[in-house]
């Protein structure tokens, strides 16, 4: 896969971007990543990204022209390259009033060959840059940041793990919270050694060796969590 991210603060991604699994599907090459400075496709001597909204009010709006252009040219420039992926690259806008970003919607994207993220700041986009590109407005949450930057890392973490090849265990992805593996369900809770810690015993069932037991086990404590926790999960089942 690859991931295209379009942002005013390239260096905020270099960290998380450069540890642990994103590191590894990188180095495994099942994902390329490449970091585009919105500022470096304005036209007037200070770069401004922003500017002052029409119709008063407070806060900052981000200017059309970088973004557009910006987006126009990571597509061309990816095109031309040797290994150019396939399509136009499915342009998501890091925003709260989007789409809520769920576990199906990270296994709709983790689909695509090529995703080309866009992280704003300020109080928001101008909306001609949505009339001509169209992007899908994503949402992490019912909250507001200050800008796109962790939103884009959230979805890109989120996906990469998906991409087959990815985690070391195959399972991994398939049996966890939220997933179609683990019908929807939150996961059920885990043990590792020491056997007995502050005078807490593994549960009985996980230690007795009966596969069938511990597969039943693990299903009525997955309900029964998820019953506690967020019930709102059941609905339906
Ligand atoms: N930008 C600011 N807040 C956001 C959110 N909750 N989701 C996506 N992008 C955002």
């Amino acid at each position: 896969m690859r991931i295209d991210i379009l942002s005013i603060f390239p260096g905020m991604f270099g960290g998380i971007l450069g540890e642990s699994i994103l590191k590894i599907a990188q180095e495994k090459n099942k994902l390329r990543v490449a970091l585009t400075n919105l500022r470096d496709f304005t036209t007037d001597r200070h770069k401004s990204v922003d500017d002052r909204p029409y119709g008063g009010g407070p806060g900052m709006v981000m200017k059309p022209e970088p973004l557009v252009r910006a987006v126009r040219a990571v597509r061309a420039q990816a095109l031309a390259e040797t290994d150019a992926p396939t399509g136009s690259g499915r342009l998501l806008l890091m925003c709260p009033r989007g789409r809520l970003f769920s576990d199906a919607y990270a296994r709709e994207l983790a689909l695509e060959p090529w995703l080309i993220v866009v992280a704003g700041h300020y109080e928001g986009y101008d909306e001609r840059f949505v009339d001509l590109l169209k992007p899908e407005r994503v949402s992490i949450g019912d909250y507001v940041l200050t800008g796109g930057e962790l939103p884009a890392l959230v979805i890109c973490d989120a996906v990469v793990r998906l991409l087959p090849g990815v985690l070391g265990h195959e399972d991994s992805a398939h049996c966890e919270s939220f997933s179609p593996g683990n019908e929807g369900l939150l996961e059920f809770p885990q043990y590792t050694r020491p056997a007995v810690f502050e005078g807490l015993a593994v549960p009985e069932v996980l230690v007795s060796g009966n596969h069938a037991k511990v597969a039943t086990w693990r299903k009525e404590q997955a309900l029964l969590k998820t019953r506690q926790q967020r019930p709102e999960l059941l609905n339906g089942k």
